[in-house]
């Protein structure tokens, strides 16, 4: 039998590598894909072929990762339940897809991976290979065989795999950090400081804010502070500076696919950053109607992700309309990050709808007052309406003409 594992290097991982040669007789590949994760990827693949895999393949996939997902993401301003930017989540589908890439090739007849029959990513990963492969067979060791944490210590120590006596359990990619176990598992407790990595502690930060510039195209970032910049690039740059003041740290209680309700922190600086300039920039450029309708297909579309339905037509669909109105999404928006906060402090775009003629109170106003006075006439006819009816209040008598008329009588 062939496999094509997804291998991270961790401790999960290598002991199935390990247990798949011994169990089911298989020639392992190794698969490591690249989304940003600060590993040592030489090193993966030494330890991979050491511990026996016939083969391995270590893939870049981060520009298609920031260019495929991440600026959707961003269009989409996507925050799962309000808080979670969908770092893990948004990096599944991209590395099931790496994955049965390798498998077709290698012509392998199972695909394994290291999730647990707990968590989100056995339905990510699962539904993603499915939909791309569905002949293939899937195996979840871990899942499948009801691995523990203890077992796998044992069963790596006896078996020359290296361990590292590790805490917490941790996923990492260039759109953030997720953190999980230890002494998180304690909803009450505040995260200790050594789960971060990516963001100082505010009360460690500059005492001076710093400001960014974030230049929007059609809804994407395009540049830093001025200049161009590929969406990896710019994403890896933001990332230090606002983790610098502190920014992104999130501590979520979080409704998992699976119905458990988990405890999770993360670090996404440069994804916070970001999705809150690009949500001021749409704000600034496009109507209240579209703004309204956006808000459930944003957070439609972040539910659709976090689930694992990456290949569900309705995210595509959904992809098509946001697409369509972020033509209008141009322009720069300044950012001042101080002290774990990004806020933004200025926008400028072609495509503004804010009209300054329009909004002052200045005389040079261009907005006719008088015409206010019918609008609110008939955009409140029904609620007015309504309440003098439940109140069998004694209204002047209808609306509009009526309404003058009686008016009349009664002078
Ligand atoms: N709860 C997050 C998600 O489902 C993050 C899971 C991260 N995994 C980890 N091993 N820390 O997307």
């Amino acid at each position: 039998m062939k496999a094509v594992l997804s291998y991270s290097g961790g401790l999960d991982t290598s002991v199935i590598l390990k247990l798949m040669q011994e169990k089911l007789n298989a020639e392992v590949v190794t698969v490591t894909v690249d989304v940003g994760q600060k590993d040592d990827f030489e090193k993966i693949e030494e330890k991979a072929l050491k511990l026996g895999a016939v083969k391995h393949y270590t893939i870049d996939a981060k520009e298609e990762f920031a260019k495929e997902y991440l600026a959707k993401a961003i269009k989409a301003n996507a925050l799962y339940e309000g808080a979670y930017p969908l770092a893990t989540a948004l990096a599944r589908p991209l590395i099931a897809k790496k994955i049965v890439e390798i498998a077709k090739k290698e012509n392998a007849d199972v695909i394994a991976h290291g999730c647990t029959g707990k968590g989100n990513d056995q339905v990510r990963f699962d539904l993603a290979i499915k939909a791309l492969y569905p002949e293939i067979r899937i195996i979840a060791p871990v899942r499948e065989w009801g691995l523990t944490r203890d077992w796998e210590m044992e069963y790596a120590k006896k078996n020359g795999i290296p361990v590292k006596e590790k805490i917490y359990s941790i996923d990492e990619n260039l759109w953030g950090r997720s953190i999980e176990g230890g002494i998180l598992e304690d909803p009450s407790k505040e995260p200790p400081e050594e789960v971060f990595k990516w963001t100082l502690s505010p009360d460690k930060t500059s005492e001076k804010p710093e400001y960014v510039t974030i230049e929007f195209e059609e809804g994407i970032p395009v540049a830093l502070n001025g200049k161009e910049m590929d969406l990896v690039e710019l994403i890896e740059t933001l990332n230090l500076i606002a983790g610098k003041h502190g920014i992104g740290r999130i501590d979520h209680i979080e409704d998992r696919v699976v119905g458990i309700k988990s405890r999770e922190v993360y670090e996404a600086p440069a994804a916070i950053t970001i999705i809150k300039a690009h949500k001021d920039l749409e704000k600034f450029t496009l109507t209240k109607w579209a703004l309204e309708f956006k808000e459930i297909v944003d957070s439609k579309w972040s539910w659709l992700v976090y689930n694992g339905l990456w290949f569900e037509p309705l995210r595509e669909a959904l992809d098509a309309f946001i697409d369509k109105v972020e033509e209008k999404v141009n322009g720069t928006v300044k950012v001042k990050l101080y002290k774990g906060n990004a806020i933004v402090v200025g926008r400028s775009s072609e495509n503004a709808l804010y009209d300054t003629k329009l909004a002052t109170y200045e005389k040079f106003s261009t907005f006719d007052q008088k015409l206010a006075i019918g609008f609110i006439e008939l955009f409140g006819l029904q609620s007015v309406l309504a309440y003098s009816v439940a109140n069998k209040s004694k209204s002047l008598g209808g609306f509009g003409i009526e309404k003058a008329k009686a008016e009349k009588v009664a002078s």
